[in-house]
């Protein structure tokens, strides 16, 4: 892209290139709350639990878009590593209130091997909630190693790293306001440094 254009739209050079605008991310995270408090218009008790870091920006925007009264709370997991053993998940920090009985909704950036989210739900599952569903911004069905049901997606990815929008490389590019691919130089020099 002409250094002009990347001056104009305020991209860093870190930045290969745009993958979903920020007006894009908003009109779809919208639209995903409206579905969400249809479903759920009838569910008193609904808790939507965060995964954090990456869920963070999306979880904010979708709960400002709710119609329904609902409660929020988090979950922390060990940090995503590629190249660690599959399935290799463990809970850091656990939710303050309890789900049992409750309708649950977890929110997740990304579904990337699944083995996250699987893990997720099969512990979630063990604490008797009322319902349990997901709901991930985004998902790379390619990259898929293990089936996990997922009820809400905001967009399909191809097969490439992405972040922005709370996602982040090595803790950072979180706040980039739309969801992007970094340069490859720049994850390189990351990994082999
Ligand atoms: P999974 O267990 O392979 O589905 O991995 C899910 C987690 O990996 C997500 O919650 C993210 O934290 C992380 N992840 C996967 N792909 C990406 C990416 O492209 N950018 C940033 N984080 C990612
Ligand atoms: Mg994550």
């Amino acid at each position: 892209m002409a250094l002009r254009k990347r001056r104009e739209m305020n991209l860093p050079d870190s930045v290969e290139k745009v993958l979903l605008g920020k007006d894009t991310i908003a009109a779809r995270v919208e639209e995903l709350a409206a579905q969400i408090s249809a479903d759920y218009a009838d569910a008193d008790d609904l808790i939507l639990v965060g995964v954090l870091k990456g869920s963070f920006i999306f979880l904010a925007d979708l709960a400002r878009h709710l119609s329904v009264r609902h409660y929020v709370d988090f979950i922390a997991l060990s940090s995503y590593n590629r190249g660690t053993v599959n399935g290799a998940v463990r809970l850091i920090m656990d939710t303050r209130m309890s789900v049992t009985g409750r309708h649950v909704l977890v929110v997740e950036d990304i579904l990337d091997t699944g083995h996250t989210l699987h893990y997720l739900l099969r512990a979630f599952h063990a604490r008797k909630p009322a319902s349990l569903r997901s709901c991930v911004l985004l998902s790379k069905p390619e990259r898929r190693e293990i089936d996990v049901p997922v009820d809400f997606v905001g967009f399909e990815v191809p097969d490439e790293f992405v972040v922005g929008y709370g996602l982040d490389f090595a803790q950072e590019y979180r706040n980039l306001p739309f969801i992007g691919v970094l340069r490859d130089e720049v994850v390189q020099a990351r990994i082999s440094g």
